[in-house]
């Protein structure tokens, strides 16, 4: 195996270790509840199509378009999440079809969907071309590709931002997540793959924190990412509190709630809806 390809298969690893880390199914219930459902209807989800939800984690896009009735299939590179995700679709009583798979290397035919979705998740891929090349591969000519991805300038795409020193570092190549959410970005990357492309900004409120601090305790325990940062700056308590700083000022600058008040965060994301050209 090339270096490269040992790389590559490193990274991939430990990509699917950090979201299998804390509790992602919680905060995506938490944090981003109307997201999929919001992403569902932007892409015209109907009773019978066949969707495929790329990077779908623990269902929180694919199971609202299962309710809609679309024969839907879940996939993504974290099994433990494809399984919360199975019984979060038990609860919910509907069924799909959940399969591990890597964004950048899908196992799906060609033309073989009528609608592809991807809710903060295909962005997450570090080869973004591949990946664009691969969701047009496997809709349908005149279907539909629809994404929600994270700006760089709002909410999460900062968070992260923040963490980034604190991080092991992606590997060569790799372009930043939130790149995702600029229209030129995208537009470069689906070229003339795509007959019409939109965006449409969106706003996810996040009112239930009581303080910024409550919020960071939260994301230190539940989310992955901030878990494995902590987590790779064990042994060295200079490191871990610049970092604790680094989040408490981010969480405090973000907060739009007045004196007094309970915190009030808005995470800006960009809906993409791509159809690709005939
Ligand atoms: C922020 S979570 C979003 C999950 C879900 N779409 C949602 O809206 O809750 C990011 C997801 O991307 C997945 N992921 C990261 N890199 C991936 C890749 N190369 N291929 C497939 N999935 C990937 C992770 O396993 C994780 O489930």
């Amino acid at each position: 195996m090339s270096d490269a390809a040992q790389d590559d298969r490193a990274f991939k690893a430990r990509t699917r270790a950090m979201w299998a880390t804390g509790d992602f199914p919680r905060v995506a219930r938490e944090t981003i509840k109307d997201v999929g459902p919001t992403l569902v209807a932007a892409a015209g989800v109907r009773a019978g199509q066949r969707v495929l939800d790329v990077a779908a984690g623990s269902g929180a896009t694919s199971i609202p378009a299962a309710l809609a009735g679309a024969d839907v299939v879940a996939s993504d590179l974290t099994p433990e999440l494809l399984e919360a995700g199975e019984e979060a679709a038990r609860d919910a009583g509907v069924e799909l079809e959940w399969v591990e798979a890597d964004a950048e290397d899908l196992p799906f035919s060609d033309a073989s969907f009528d609608i592809v979705l991807s809710s903060f998740g295909a962005m997450f891929a570090p080869r973004h071309l591949i990946v664009a090349d691969e969701l047009l591969r496997v809709v349908r000519p005149g279907g539909t590709i629809a994404m929600a991805n994270w700006t760089p300038e709002g909410w999460v795409g900062q968070f992260f931002l923040t963490m980034l020193p604190f991080m092991p570092p992606p590997p060569p190549g790799a372009l930043p997540p939130p790149a995702w959410g600029v229209e030129d970005h995208v537009r470069s990357l689906f070229g003339e793959g795509v007959s019409e492309l939109t965006f449409t900004r969106q706003i996810q409120a996040v009112d239930h924190f009581a303080t910024p601090e409550a919020l960071i305790d939260y994301y230190r325990e539940n989310f992955g990412p901030t878990i494995m940062a902590y987590k790779s700056l064990a042994g060295d308590p200079e490191q871990t509190a610049a970092l604790d700083a680094a989040l408490m000022d981010f969480a405090v600058r973000m907060n739009l709630a007045g004196p007094g008040e309970p915190a009030r965060y808005e995470f800006e994301y960009m809906i993409v809806v791509a159809r690709r050209a005939a």
